[in-house]
Parts: C-alpha cells; sequence; structure tokens
C-alpha cells in the first residue's frame, strides 16, 4: 500500500503522558502500556458529541487485556486487525489500559525489541514501536514516558531507558526492576530500552550554563577496552555544538549502548542511543583509522540528534530529511573541524558521486522529500541523508556561515518541541536572511542529479571573460519534465601563473574577492566578468558547491595546471580525477576496441609530480593517487563495460607502479619508518601519514618486486594498529602470492577470532578480491563458523562487499552473481526484511549494462517476486526496479 504526503492529516488524538512496564523473560516479554489521551484540540472544532473513532497500530501483538478508563474491555468493544486496534472513545479525554505478549528472542527483523547476543535492545525507527504495544506510532504524536522495566537480576544486571532514573529496587526471586523517566515529550520512533550484563565506561561533561553531565558508554565486558574513542569523540561532539550552533545538552546523564546485531549505523533515541558496535569500539590494534573516523563521525551525528531530530523532530516520514540532511551536514562540518576539511570534503564527494547519483539515476529516484513510500524503511537512502545534507550546505553558502546560524536558532528557538516540516526549517532560514527561497526549494521536490554545463568566451578587445551555464535534469520515476534549479556555483578565474584573479562582474565598481559564489536560477545563463587582459582559467564549482554534473570542456594540459596551482585543494583533487578519468576512459576504449593499451604519460607525470611534493599534506597526496573507483566509472558511463572498466583501471594501476616506483618507494619506506617510531595516534596527521604509506604499498604489490613483499610481510607482522595490518593483507589477498596470502589469512584469523568486528574486516577483503574465483571464495566463506546471516554486520561484509565492490566477480557473464545475490535476498527477506531490501541494490542498477546482463539481473528480479510471501520492504524495491 502506497502512502502519500498529500494525504498528511494531523492525527485525531493525542498522547500527554506514556507509561510502559515491561516484563522481560526469556520465552516471552509482557508490555503493560498506560496511555493518558486527549482529543486532538486542533481537529475538535467540528465534534457535536461525537467523537472519532480511536486507531491504534499494533503488529504481532497478543493482546492480553485492554481498559478504557479503568473499564475492562471485551472483544465486543474492539476491532482487531493485523495491523490495527480501533475503538471508540465516549468523552475527550480518557486513559487506555493495554497488556501485550511479545516476543522478542525470536524477533530477526531486529526492529522493535529484539536480542542481540544475551541483551534486550530496541530499535523502533521508523516503525517498530507497534511492535511494542499499540500506539499512535507517528512522530507528530508526543508524549512523556515513563518506563519500568524488570528482569533476571543476574542476567539482565544493567536495566536502562531514555532520561534520568527514578528508583530501582529488588523483586522475588532473583529478580529487579528500574524505572526511568524523559522529561521532554518525544515520539514513540525515539524510545528505547536496554537490559543485559553489561559494563560502563563513565566520564563527564560541564555544559556551557555550568550543568554537569554524566557520559556512559555500556559494552559487552570484552569491549571495555574500547570506548575510549567513542569517549574523546562525544564530548568534542558536545563542545562543538555549543559553540558552532549554540546547543547545550538537557538531561542530567547521555548514554550510548554498543549493540552487535544492528540494521544501520545507530539511532538516537533520547539520552540513551544505541550503536552498531561498529561505530562505537575503537583502539589502534582493532580499528582501522577509516574506522576510527566513522566512530567519531556517528558519534556526533547522534548526539547532534538531540536538537536536529529530538527537541524538533519530524511532522511525518516524508520530512525525514529535515532531521537527517541538517543532521549529516552537522557531523560533516565537526569531521572537516576535527581533521582536514578538504580530505574530509573529498570523500563525502566521492561517495556521493558513486553511490547517490547512482541511486538518482535508478528505478529508486525520489527527492530529499519523497512525495510517496510503500515502505519507510527503504527512505533511509543516500538521497535523504547524504543530498539532503548538500541541499542544507548550498542553503549554508547562500546564507553565509553568520546568517545560516541566525536561522538555526531561529528555527531552534520557533519549533523547540513541536514536529515540523521541511517548508518550517527553509521559513525560519528565510525569515533570518530576507532571501526568498521559493525556487531553491525545488531541490526538496525535484529527483534526478542536474547537468551543468559550462561554455566560456573571452573578448580579447573588451578585456572581458563570459561563463555561459546550461542547467537541465533528466526524467526520474513520476518526474518526466524538470525546473531549473538554484544551483550556487563557487569559482575562481585564474591567470597564467596559477594565481587567483579578482574577480568584477560586469556592472560592479570594484572586484568583489578573487572566489565568489554565482547563483545560476535560470535553463541558460551567463555572467560576464570585466577587466581581464588575458584569457583566464576557470576554477568552477569550488568545494563541489553544488550537487551536480557539471562539465567544461578542460584538455588534459589545463587539468594538469589545476592540479598544480589551483587555491581550492578540493578542485585540485578534481582536476586530477578528471584527468584520470580522462585517460581511463581511452584505455577503456582501447579495451574494447581489442587494442594495445597505451596509458596517457601526462598521468604519470601529474602524479609523480604530486608525490614528489613534499610540501603538500600527505593525505592529499594519497586522495591523488587515488584513481576514480570502478563503480565511479560505472556511474559516468553511458553503458557500463565491467571487465573493460576493470581491465583498464588496473593496467593504469601496475603502469603507474612501474613507472613512479622510486618516488612511491621512497615516500613508503620514510613512512613505514616514521609509523615504526611513532606509537599509534588516531589524529589527523596520522591518519594522512598512513593513508598515503598504504595506498604507495598497494601500488608497490603490482611491481613484482621481491623487496616489496618482504616489506608487505614486515608491515603486516611487525605493525601495531590495525590500519596497516589490513591493508598489508588486503595487498596480499589480491597478489598473486599464494603461500603468503594464505598463511596471512590463517594468522590474521587466529589472532582476532574472538573479535568479530575484525572478522568483519577479514571477510570483506576476501569478498571483494577481483581475483578469479570470487563468487566460490564467497560461497565456501558462508559456511565459516563465523559467519551468519542472522548478523547484519556480516552480511555486508561478505554479501555487501561482493555484490558492491567486487564488480567483476559480481557480473560475471554466466549470471551466477545475480543468481547468488537473489537466492540471498529471498532468504533474508523472511528473517530482516530491511537488511534483505538493502541488498538488492545492486541488482536495481540493471540500467547500466548491457542487454545481455540486463536480461539475466531481470530475471532474478522476476524470481525475487514470485518467490512467495515477500516483505513491504522487498516488494516496493523489486516491484519499482522492474516497472
Ligand atoms: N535515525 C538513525 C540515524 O540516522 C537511523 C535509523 C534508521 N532506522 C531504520 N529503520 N532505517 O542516525
Ligand atoms: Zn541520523
Amino acid at each position: 500500500k502506497t502512502i502519500y504526503l498529500k494525504d498528511y492529516q494531523a492525527p485525531d488524538y493525542l498522547i500527554d503522558e506514556t507509561h510502559l512496564t515491561f516484563e522481560l523473560f526469556e520465552d516471552h516479554t509482557l508490555v503493560h502500556a498506560q496511555l493518558v489521551m486527549r482529543r486532538n484540540p486542533e481537529k475538535a472544532a467540528g465534534d457535536k458529541g461525537t467523537l472519532p473513532p480511536l486507531v491504534l497500530d499494533g503488529q504481532q501483538l497478543e493482546l492480553l487485556a485492554l481498559a478504557l478508563d479503568d473499564v475492562a474491555l471485551t472483544p465486543a468493544d474492539y476491532q482487531l486487525s493485523a495491523s490495527h486496534l480501533t475503538l471508540q472513545p465516549k468523552v475527550a479525554s480518557f486513559v487506555i489500559d493495554s497488556s501485550v505478549r511479545i516476543h522478542p528472542e525470536s524477533n530477526t527483523a531486529l526492529e522493535g525489541l529484539y536480542k542481540s547476543g544475551s541483551m534486550f535492545c530496541t530499535q523502533c525507527e521508523a516503525e517498530g514501536f507497534r511492535k511494542i504495544t499499540y500506539y499512535l506510532d507517528r512522530p507528530d504524536v508526543m508524549s512523556k514516558f515513563t518506563t519500568t522495566l524488570s528482569g533476571e537480576q543476574h542476567k539482565y544486571p544493567v536495566l536502562l531507558s531514555n532520561g534520568n532514573l527514578l528508583a530501582s529496587g529488588q523483586e522475588e526471586g532473583g529478580r529487579h526492576w528500574a524505572t526511568w523517566e524523559d522529561p521532554f515529550k518525544k515520539p514513540a520512533y525515539l524510545f528505547a530500552l536496554v537490559a543485559g550484563d553489561l559494563w560502563c565506561v563513565e566520564d563527564s561533561f560541564t555544559t556551557m550554563s555550568q550543568r554537569p553531565v554524566t557520559l556512559r558508554i555500556y559494552v559487552e565486558p570484552e569491549n571495555i577496552d574500547k570506548c575510549q574513542h567513542a569517549m574523546d569523540s562525544l564530548k568534542k561532539s558536545m563542545k562543538w555544538d555549543e559553540e558552532v550552533y549554540g546547543r547545550e545538552y538537557d538531561l542530567d546523564i547521555f548514554m550510548i549502548v554498543a549493540v552487535n546485531d544492528f540494521n544501520m549505523g545507530a539511532m538516537e533515541n533520547k539520552g540513551l542511543n544505541i550503536f552498531n558496535s561498529s561505530c562505537v569500539l575503537a583502539k589502534a590494534e582493532t580499528a582501522t583509522d577509516a574506522a576510527h573516523q566513522r566512530v567519531e563521525g556517528v558519534v556526533a551525528h547522534e548526539y547532534f540528534h538531540n536538537w536536529s531530530g529530538n527537541r524538533v523532530t519530524c511532522r511525518d516520514w516524508f520530512q525525514l530529511s529535515l532531521k537527517e540532511g541538517f543532521t549529516v551536514f552537522r557531523d560533516a562540518e565537526f569531521s572537516a573541524d576535527m581533521n582536514s576539511r578538504t580530505v574530509k570534503r573529498i570523500e563525502d564527494v566521492a561517495f556521493l558521486r558513486t553511490n547517490q547519483f547512482a541511486e538518482d539515476a535508478g528505478p529508486m529516484a525520489h527527492p530529499v522529500r519523497p512525495d510517496s513510500f510503500i515502505e519507510i524503511s527503504n527512505f533511509y537512502t543516500l538521497t535523504v541523508y547524504e543530498k539532503g545534507a548538500e541541499v542544507l550546505r548550498m542553503i549554508h553558502t547562500l546564507l553565509g556561515a553568520e546568517t545560516f546560524r541566525k536561522g538555526s536558532d531561529l528555527y531552534f528557538a520557533r519549533h523547540d518541541g513541536q514536529a515540523v516540516t521541511c517548508d518550517d526549517f527553509v521559513k525560519a532560514m528565510e525569515d533570518a536572511s530576507g532571501l526568498d527561497l521559493t525556487q531553491f526549494k525545488r531541490w526538496y521536490t525535484q529527483a534526478g542529479t542536474p547537468r551543468l554545463a559550462v561554455s566560456e568566451q573571452y573578448d580579447a578587445a573588451a578585456n572581458t571573460y563570459s561563463l555561459t551555464f546550461r542547467q537541465s535534469c533528466p526524467a526520474t520515476p513520476g518526474q518526466s519534465e524538470k525546473l531549473p534549479f538554484v544551483i550556487p556555483v563557487e569559482l575562481g578565474l585564474l591567470d597564467g601563473q596559477g594565481a587567483d584573479l579578482p574577480l568584477r562582474l560586469v556592472g560592479e565598481d570594484t572586484a568583489q574577492g578573487t572566489t565568489r559564489v554565482l547563483s545560476v536560477t535560470k535553463a541558460e545563463q551567463t555572467f560576464t566578468f570585466e577587466g581581464l587582459a588575458a584569457k583566464p582559467l576557470p576554477s568552477l564549482l569550488r568545494g563541489f558547491s553544488a550537487p551536480v554534473k557539471l562539465s567544461f570542456p578542460y584538455d588534459r594540459d589545463q587539468l594538469m595546471f589545476l592540479m598544480q596551482h589551483d587555491s581550492d585543494g578540493f578542485n585540485r583533487w578534481e582536476a586530477g580525477q578528471q584527468l584520470a578519468v580522462q585517460v581511463l576512459q581511452e584505455l577503456i576504449g582501447q579495451q574494447q576496441r581489442g587494442e594495445a593499451l597505451l596509458l596517457d604519460q601526462r598521468l604519470v607525470a601529474a602524479l609523480r609530480s604530486v608525490l614528489e611534493d613534499e610540501a603538500l599534506d600527505q593525505a592529499m597526496v594519497a586522495e591523488m593517487l587515488s584513481l576514480p573507483s570502478e563503480a565511479y566509472l560505472t556511474e559516468i558511463s553511458e553503458e557500463a563495460d565491467v571487465d573493460a572498466i576493470h581491465a583498464a583501471r588496473e593496467f593504469a594501476r601496475a603502469e603507474l607502479a612501474q613507472a613512479l616506483f622510486d618516488p612511491l618507494w621512497k615516500r613508503y619506506q620514510a613512512n613505514r619508518e616514521a609509523s615504526r617510531q611513532q606509537p599509534y595516534v588516531a589524529e589527523a596527521g596520522h591518519f594522512a601519514r598512513r593513508s598515503l604509506q598504504n595506498i604507495a604499498l598497494s601500488y608497490l604489490m603490482l611491481a613484482h618486486r621481491s623487496e616489496v613483499l618482504v616489506a608487505c610481510l614486515e608491515q603486516f607482522d611487525a605493525c601495531d594498529n590495525m590500519t596497516e595490518r589490513l591493508t598489508a593483507l588486503a595487498v596480499l589477498v589480491n597478489s598473486a602470492h599464494a603461500e603468503e596470502r594464505d598463511k596471512a589469512l590463517t594468522a590474521f584469523a587466529e589472532h582476532f577470532k574472538d573479535n568479530p568486528l575484525v572478522m568483519d574486516q577479514w571477510f570483506s577483503v576476501q569478498a571483494a578480491s577481483a581475483l578469479p574465483g570470487g563468487l566460490e571464495r564467497v560461497r565456501q566463506l558462508m559456511e565459516h563458523p563465523l559467519f551468519s546471516i542472522k548478523n547484519p554486520n556480516k552480511v555486508r561484509a561478505l554479501i555487501g562487499a561482493f555484490a558492491g565492490q567486487n564488480l567483476v566477480n559480481f557480473h560475471q557473464m554466466d549470471g551466477s552473481g545475480y543468481r547468488f545475490l537473489a537466492d540471498i535476498v529471498i532468504s533474508l527477506n523472511a528473517l530482516n526484511p530491511q537488511i534483505a531490501s538493502r541488498q538488492l541494490a545492486p541488482l536495481t542498477r540493471w540500467r547500466k549494462y548491457d542487454a545481455a546482463r540486463q536480461a539475466l539481473m531481470k530475471a532474478e528480479l522476476e524470481r525475487i517476486l514470485a518467490s512467495g510471501e515477500l516483505s513491504s520492504d522487498v516488494y516496493e524495491v523489486v516491484s519499482k526496479s522492474l516497472a
């Protein structure tokens, strides 16, 4: 059933207070809910003695008792269906009491109340609370919650819920209980409960108004040594949100709990964030630099939700980007401030262009604010999150930091305690700035990635230089015509020495800086600069100021020039990527025509000068050495030739390794030596050093020199951290050194077999290896005793890495990869619909491939569709992909 935004209606009833009691047992849980309710006054105007029926959401609940104002109801008094409980109130204010039995112990969907290992935990966003009790499970119904939970004391010594602990005590029979009270009204999706045998690391934070806050991170006892990085990240986040947004924490305690079985990254439940352990646990020996940065980013993200999401929440789920786009933008800026701003931007843009652009070009394309959905879980997407964050970044760019802050202050002040819409957010920004953002709001309503084609014209007689912008946007499902977007284009103009020229538009008296933002608002628009004695070279879309596909007819020499001189670090990298794309596309063509492959030596020269530039941030050197991924080359192809893309890219890597062996080896050795000298630190300078060391190693291995193998084995054995060790392992796994590879894999597994997160990495590097026989390896790894299809992290590590990253193996011409993935989706559909639906993504990209592969991929989608009872999650993605 499709739900439409246009059908939104305010709730008929409100729930002022919610009092919950959970009795946790091994084979069932009892949930008692007391709801203090009243008629929504907003809707009461037309009531003449008759009230509308009360329709409560509820799924997979066994109703044991129901009372209205203390009077027990019998089945004649209400209607029960698989998804609702309907009854007829007689007065405008009343109290509902219900008791239900549920089965967290057999909940494999990991939605609602479930068990992860021996612990009880919850995931309620978006619509999981209805699997816990009968309720108005919608974000615009906000209530004050008290929660009592009881369980066996020795199995569940720790009992947690939202807010502050009110009381606790013992019961007969070895049981105990605790009561928590959350003073802030919240929607049910922010409810959380945890019971388990957990240890915690405790710290404290004093807020800007001098209020002390207790900080606790709860983990299983064996992980107590892996919490410090998350705790440091939390304190930095709290400080940053005070300084940058003026937002202060509001409860006496803030808790994070790490769980091993979790569908997503983490969840911002009020005062009790629940995290996938992969986004909390980090220490040098077991987590890579990337994992450390992910922990920092996700801890910040969930913490920032306390304001952007919890204090001000969403009116309905179509508004999801109101909290997610904003919060991703906030966490990205936080990470940029904590580490390298340019490197963070490069990573985010590469990710967006590879993955969100592909989503925007596929059958599930939807606007940042969707108009309709079948299953809301399918809309926790790259478009809502990452593109949504780009929309916020553009508002920030158009308003400037100071005005944007006025707008966010106004938004929080105006809507504190409310459930609001994206329009409300934009309105606050308009009111603070005086700008009219009506046209800008098309970013929320139109799907698809805009194209921005730029051409130049230099008039030597008039000393003027014009740039003409032509924007368009391809059709997406349900949207054939698009209106022009507001596209902020940050740009500069370089002179022959590579310096930024002062920028003066026709009609301006004086130049306004050397980098500025033009607003492109029409389908075609020309801007003319004056006072240019020679033709400049434009640096366009600096910092990737808008999520568009920009094209400008740069030649390779111009790109090399920008790579060396652009004052915008992001665009230096971007010029290198464009150069590499041109060179790789040439190789792909040669490969397809059966010609000998010939690498343009300008790419070699460009990367040599990057490598020899000792002044350049080493993380930038590493980013610039990274060739565009196969997935990105696929995304920008009209029709992707998987095998030619792989062959061309591997050829280029091998050629670069030979040609640049000496500078790569020099930088590798210097950095490996530094790693030997200085123990691991999780900070930007060290990340940078290791990232260059590791990309150098991955190139060097392609040169087939014995000293590199020796160095790789030394790094694998002797390093003190997972970043170096995992890279060495991955390099061996992708090499022809079968004996060393098998030895390393065995040694690694022996050493880390008790650490599931590390073993996830071990599964992933093997699943992603492009060596022949990939599917067979993955099938064998699925039989490994440490693999479990019920654990989302394991599914992502093995199946996700295979289908998403190992493109040559997944897209084997015989269709075996597709068949395999469809079988997995069919099994997962019954166990965990959210994970099933997410693993489907690679099959939905069928339009990118040749006719033979398209037919095979569609046949597997058809097979899934015909396979029996499908969850709404899988049904929506499969049916839309075939439409
Ligand atoms: N709000 C969470 C976050 O972004 C994600 C929850 C996703 N839940 C889901 N069922 N898709 O931090
Ligand atoms: Zn979020």
